[in-house]
């Protein structure tokens, strides 16, 4: 790899754009809310979005808007920026552009991916599952348990740490295991995974690997060759782009997937796997959030590829999230009646934290913030077995996510009102 993170990390981060560069990109960053300026701590969530990609679907829709593979020049400006696209996909995960696939969300992908393996496997078959995933990569696999008469092993969160159980996730598989599914990133607790570790134990048992990526896309660039996975599924709305899920799957496995299509529509990968008429201005608005995200890296740090421009704006935000990271979690821990949840700083996680004040329900906390123009969410966020486990099912979880034009400015004035709640 031609990259230095711990060069960057001397050079005190000059290598990637300054947070307030990063910022005049933002429109949304100007609004103000109660006097405030709003504070955006909602990414786990959706990402606000810059200027870049709402140019590139608006002049989409403007200048090329077509349907693709006509004898005209915008079908054909069409084909080109879609295939432009999976090229940028390519780069994002590192893989072949013929092994990237679009569909509307991570979810509906998951079902529809689910729906193909499915046909595969019958009763006896097992998929193994865990208690710390987002449910779009547990109950997709649920439903097709039932579908299929299939069994579902579910591998224990340790609520402490934050972490998996690996020895239960070691004795979840087996020689019957046809799947395992497994978040490289909880978007609750900010926990990173080690996919390759899983990956590795599924392979042993000949069984495939399908990552959620969802939330740890907008925090760690995937390398899907480094993770051993077979399919890897993520949202471009958590990092910066428009509502639309991106897939990478294993060329092989996606040419001969027994996948639900029409019979005209192209049976080579990887358009065999999308249905219908693609949301064409949203991948165009996807692939400019990653170059956007690429075009972070300054003079010295642009590398040669755009995969490595990617590498080192990605490293560069990430030193910069741990920052944040520690702030939040420091301060919010000094504050009497706080609980944090998840994994200490020292340990892999994104900048994403949950916490409950004393006994006040989630969401009157997130509107006491609201009042200081600080935007956080509350509730499960889909990962309710997270939150059944930790014992907050009624109260729920203050969820609060670092995104590449969080200041520590922001940081403090969000522990500020945090403290404020706790004295009430
Ligand atoms: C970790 C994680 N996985 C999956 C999803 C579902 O993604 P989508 O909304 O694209 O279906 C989310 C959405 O919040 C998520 O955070």
């Amino acid at each position: 790899m031609s990259f230095n993170v711990a060069a960057m990390n001397n050079n005190n981060l000059s290598s990637v754009a300054s947070t307030e560069e990063i910022r005049s990109h933002f429109p949304a960053l100007n609004r103000q809310y109660n006097g405030h300026p709003v504070a955006y701590f909602d990414g786990p969530g959706g990402t606000q979005v810059p200027r870049a990609v709402a140019e590139a679907i608006s002049d989409y829709l403007f200048h090329h808007n077509a349907n693709t593979h006509w004898a005209y020049p915008t079908s054909a400006e069409t084909d080109q920026l879609l295939l432009e696209a999976r090229e940028t996909f390519a780069d994002f995960f590192n893989c072949e552009a013929s092994e990237v696939s679009f569909g509307a969300n991570m979810t509906t992908i998951t079902f529809h991916i689910g729906r193909a393996l499915g046909r595969g496997w019958n009763p006896g078959d097992e998929i193994v599952i865990t208690e710390l995933d987002h449910h779009a990569n547990a109950d997709t696999w649920r439903e097709l348990a039932k579908d299929r008469g299939l069994t579902i092993r579910t591998v224990k969160l340790l609520t402490e740490t934050g972490q998996l159980d690996w020895d239960d996730l070691e004795s979840a598989i087996n020689r019957n295991t046809k799947l395992m599914a497994i978040g490289a990133a909880s978007n609750a607790l900010g926990t990173i995974n080690d996919v390759q570790r899983a990956a590795r134990l599924a392979h042993e048992f000949g069984a495939l690997v399908y990552v959620d990526a969802v939330h740890y896309a907008s925090h760690e660039l995937p390398d899907v060759r480094e993770l051993e996975c077979d399919f890897l599924a993520c949202s471009a709305y958590k990092f910066y782009g428009p509502h639309i899920g991106v897939l990478y799957g294993r060329g092989d496995l996606l040419q001969s997937l027994d996948v639900p299509k029409l019979q005209p529509a192209s049976n080579e990968a990887p358009d065999r796997l999308e249905t219908g008429t693609q949301n064409h201005e949203g991948i165009v608005g996807a692939a400019a959030a990653v170059n956007f995200l690429a075009a972070l890296a300054k003079e010295g740090a642009e590398g040669s590829t755009r995969r490595e421009r990617l590498q080192n704006s990605f490293a560069a935000l990430h030193s910069r999230g741990d920052e944040l990271l520690k702030q939040l979690w420091e301060g919010l821990h000094a504050i009497e009646g706080v609980t944090v949840f998840g994994p200490e700083p020292n340990q892999p996680r994104t900048s994403t934290i949950s916490f409950t004040v004393k006994d006040i329900p989630s969401e009157e906390v997130t509107k006491h913030l609201v009042e200081r123009g600080v935007f956080t969410s509350h509730g499960d966020f889909y990962a309710q077995t997270v939150v059944e486990r930790l014992g907050k099912v009624e109260q729920g979880l203050v969820r609060v996510g670092c995104a590449c034009y969080t200041t520590a400015d922001e940081v403090a004035r969000l522990i500020d009102g945090v403290r404020e709640i706790a004295k009430s």
